[in-house]
Parts: C-alpha cells; structure tokens; sequence
C-alpha cells in the first residue's frame, strides 16, 4: 500500500504551514492523505537548524516514531524498543535494522515543502 501512495504521489510537493514555530529539538507529527486510506504519517523534526521529514513507521517491527522533544534534542524516539532514529537521514543510532524513511524538506517564509 504504501509503495503504491507513493508511486502516485512521486514528485508531489505537500506545503506545511508553520514550521517556523517548530523549536530545535522538536519534532511534530502530520498526515499526508488519509491514514486509515494509505496515507503517510511522518514527523517533521527540527535538528541543527533546518526541518527533516522521516516517516513515523518503524523499520524494525512496526513501531512508530513519536513526537515530542527529540532525544538528546536530535534523535527520534519509536518507544516500542526505544531505538533511536536520526531524522536527517533515517540511520538508527545503536541499532542494527533498517533505515527510516526519510524525505527532502524545503523550509522557507515559515512553511515546509516536502518533496516526494
Ligand atoms: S519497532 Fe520500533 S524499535 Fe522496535
């Protein structure tokens, strides 16, 4: 399901309005679409500076990444085995599973674009 949403939205650019009060550090959640039809779920994490966009699905057993404030201001959290993801590239931290995935975000005028 999910890589036929995206076979369909490539290329797409999704605006986000109101990134600018997202603080270093925090990440928030937001919807593409319908969840519950196909949609994505990603969070929009601030880390030195600049937005990153990572999916909140978990790579490793289906978890989800949470928002709130990043660990150690920098790594998103998925609290079902508290393994930690870097939202700049979707690496784990510690771990051995499979990245998260990530997507380029454009952030300007206080609105995020996030590119597919
Ligand atoms: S399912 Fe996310 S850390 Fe295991």
């Amino acid at each position: 399901m999910f890589k036929k949403l995206l076979r369909l939205i490539r290329g797409a650019r999704v605006a986000v309005p109101g990134t600018d009060a997202l603080e270093e550090g925090q990440a928030r959640k937001v919807s593409i679409g319908d969840p519950l039809a196909g949609g994505l779920e990603l969070l929009l994490c601030r880390v030195e500076g600049k937005i990153h966009a990572v999916d909140t699905r978990c790579p490793h057993e289906g978890g989800y990444l949470v928002p709130g404030p990043l660990m150690e201001g920098r790594y998103a959290l998925c609290p079902l085995h508290n393994y930690r993801f870097d939202p700049r590239n979707g690496k784990p931290i510690g771990a051995t599973c499979p990245k998260a995935k990530v997507f380029k975000v454009v952030e300007e005028d206080g609105q995020a674009e996030i590119r597919f």
